[in-house]
């Protein structure tokens, strides 16, 4: 269960989080235009919360709005200061935020043109999304949403039914979590995590024209580079994917996750593989602020 804090965020102003409600005829609850976010904070070594790239989070937001017409009545940067001061209100220290942006109640019909425009911002603690360990992923039946279809660079909330019947079926399976192939049937993305894997020390990982550009995905691509590891953009089949000596998922919530089996093949000997383990112990340096690279994407609240 979500852990309440004290305040939502709302329209410009900290209401109680009790107090932040919506009429059931609001229009995004019935289509799924609304657009959304996750950014995480962090308690850092020093002393300091952290919000991570949370102008990259807020730059995608807008980008996520302008798909769908939303005429967005806050900038970037008041937007950014309603995310500081909802984490101080709220006194948080590691967990995870949610700017939700919506048509509200006043128009039904598909086209939300007229309806009413909220933007909130709820922040909780949160802890590990799919556990602290190694996973195992189910290939989905369902495809990933396809490009020519949606703006799938757009994180609109009806693109996550695509993941919620992706990861029903996998739970369904006994499967920590799943994993989506593109239209072609390669590999795209799990329900909300970019994949990468681990071939002779190099890493792999879809290219964008087919997954969502991971602010995750892109810090591990940077990382990568820093500690001179080739990455490589391009198409992965699902044999070459279990064939790989490291798999592991990368997203705001799911951090970087190994994983261990695909569709009950094992992935390497099962344990974290030394690719992923250097990555992962640079990430947990860089958001605990003590790695030289932390000064570029933490922000301090
Ligand atoms: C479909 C999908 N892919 C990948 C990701 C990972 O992106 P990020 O690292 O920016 O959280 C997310 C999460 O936003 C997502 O919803």
């Amino acid at each position: 269960m979500i852990e309440p804090t004290k305040y939502i965020w709302m329209d410009g102003e900290s209401i109680p989080w009790e107090k932040a409600k919506i009429h059931v005829l609001s229009h995004s609850l019935h289509y799924g235009g609304g657009v959304f976010e996750g950014i995480r904070c962090y308690q850092t070594a020093k002393g300091r919360v952290a919000l991570f790239r949370p102008r990259e989070h807020i730059k995608r937001l807008l980008y996520s709005a302008s798909v769908l017409k939303m005429e967005v009545p806050y900038t970037h940067d008041e937007l950014i200061d309603a995310l500081t001061l909802t984490v101080q209100r709220n006194a948080l220290k590691n967990g995870y935020i949610r700017p939700l942006i919506f048509y509200g109640y006043g128009k039904m019909g598909l086209l939300p043109t007229g309806a009413p425009l909220h933007v909130c911002i709820a922040c909780w603690p949160w802890g590990s999304y799919l556990g602290e360990e190694t996973i195992r992923l189910h290939i989905s039946s369902y495809r990933r949403i396809h490009p020519q279809t949606t703006d799938i660079q757009a994180k609109i909330c009806g693109h996550y039914t695509n993941s919620i019947l992706a990861g029903l079926e996998s739970a369904h399976h006994g499967y920590d979590e799943a994993l989506l192939l593109d239209g072609e049937g390669n590999i795209a993305e799990g329900p909300g995590e970019n994949v990468f894997m681990v071939r002779n020390g190099e890493l792999f990982t879809p290219s964008t024209k087919t997954v969502l550009k991971g602010i995750t995905r892109d810090t591990i691509m940077q990382l990568a580079d820093e500690m001179n590891i080739p990455v490589h953009e391009q198409t992965i089949t699902p044999d070459e994917l279990k064939q790989a000596d490291e798999v592991f998922l990368t997203g705001t919530a799911a951090e970087i996750t190994p994983v261990r089996v695909i569709d009950k093949v094992s992935i390497g000997n099962e344990n974290i593989g030394p690719v992923t383990h250097s990555l992962k112990s640079r990430f947990t340096g860089i958001i605990n602020g003590e790695d030289i690279l932390s000064t570029n994407w933490l922000y301090y609240v």
